[in-house]
């Protein structure tokens, strides 16, 4: 889709001295950190519970401190430009957000309405929005009886599905996804980091993700948040895995065994 305007940056994401305090903390939920994801790049961010991840994400349209309050030190920018510079939906052709609670991104309507919901607020012609919403459908998986059920009378990992085919519906040139398979069945879990490992569109694609499986082969960076919500670690995941698992584990981070035994 051809509706986002020119994106002059060859950083999608940018966190530079970023640190997040939400109100009355002793210290800081995550940061200080410097990170930056090029443009095509496939991110895996890595980290124990509490050590930030969400927080981080939640920072990169500006919904903290927009909708929810913190205060945010140093700076964020997406494609160049300060995120702060919009509001958090204003930059909803440029990035595709996936929350770690599904129904973050639901509403209540009906499956095609939840998925159309992004587009209509993008003003994109109904014929194209059908187009679109049928697509993103046939490639998360759901199945077409689901059209005309209400989002909340789904499973939970019904629901995850249709918050799946409602992010990636935007085919913006950003997909964050804040473990976007942590309630699917492993074939639904295999089918989707297949097809976000795909390359397909040279999609810059920022994941937090438990299940390793089926994604570390095909990621290109992972970088590691630990305990305190610094980096510890980044780089090519097999490395990673092999050179610092004593550090990995230290900060409560499980090893996966294929990747121990995968060849670089
Ligand atoms: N809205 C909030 N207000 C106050 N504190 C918060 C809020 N959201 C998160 N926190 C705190 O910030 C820290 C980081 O939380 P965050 O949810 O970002 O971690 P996480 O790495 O995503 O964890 P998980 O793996 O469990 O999802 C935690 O100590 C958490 O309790
Ligand atoms: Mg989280």
């Amino acid at each position: 889709m051809s509706r986002s305007v020119p994106l002059p940056s060859e950083i999608a994401a940018e966190w530079s001295g970023a640190e997040v305090l939400y109100p009355f903390a002793k210290r800081a939920a995550v940061g200080p950190v410097d990170l930056q994801v090029r443009r095509g790049e496939r991110v895996l961010l890595l980290g124990p519970s509490g050590s930030g991840k969400s927080t981080l994400l939640l920072t990169l349209t500006g919904l903290i401190p927009d909708s929810i309050p913190a205060e945010v030190k140093g700076h964020v920018h997406l494609f160049g430009a300060d995120v702060g510079t919009q509001k958090p939906w204003g930059w909803a052709c440029h990035v595709a957000q996936y929350f770690q609670d599904a129904d973050q991104t639901l509403c209540g309507m009906r499956v095609e309405d939840e998925i159309a919901f992004a587009l209509e607020n993008c003003a994109l012609p109904p014929e194209r929005i059908s187009e679109a919403v049928t697509r993103a459908m046939r490639k998360v998986g759901v199945p077409e009886e689901w059209r005309q059920r209400r989002s909340a009378q789904l499973s939970g990992g019904e629901r995850q599905l249709v918050a799946l085919a409602a992010t990636l519906v935007q085919e913006a040139p950003l997909f964050v996804a804040d473990e976007p398979t942590a309630h699917l069945a492993p074939e639904a879990a295999r089918r989707l980091h297949a097809l976000l490992t795909s390359g397909e569109g040279g999609q810059t694609i920022l994941i937090v993700d438990h299940r390793l499986d089926g994604l570390i082969e095909s990621i290109d960076r992972m970088v590691v948040l630990g305990r305190d919500g610094t980096i510890i670690a980044q780089g090519d995941p097999r490395m990673i895995f092999r050179e610092e698992r004593a550090l990995l584990q230290a900060h409560g981070i499980w090893c996966p065994v294929r990747a121990l035994s995968m060849r670089s």
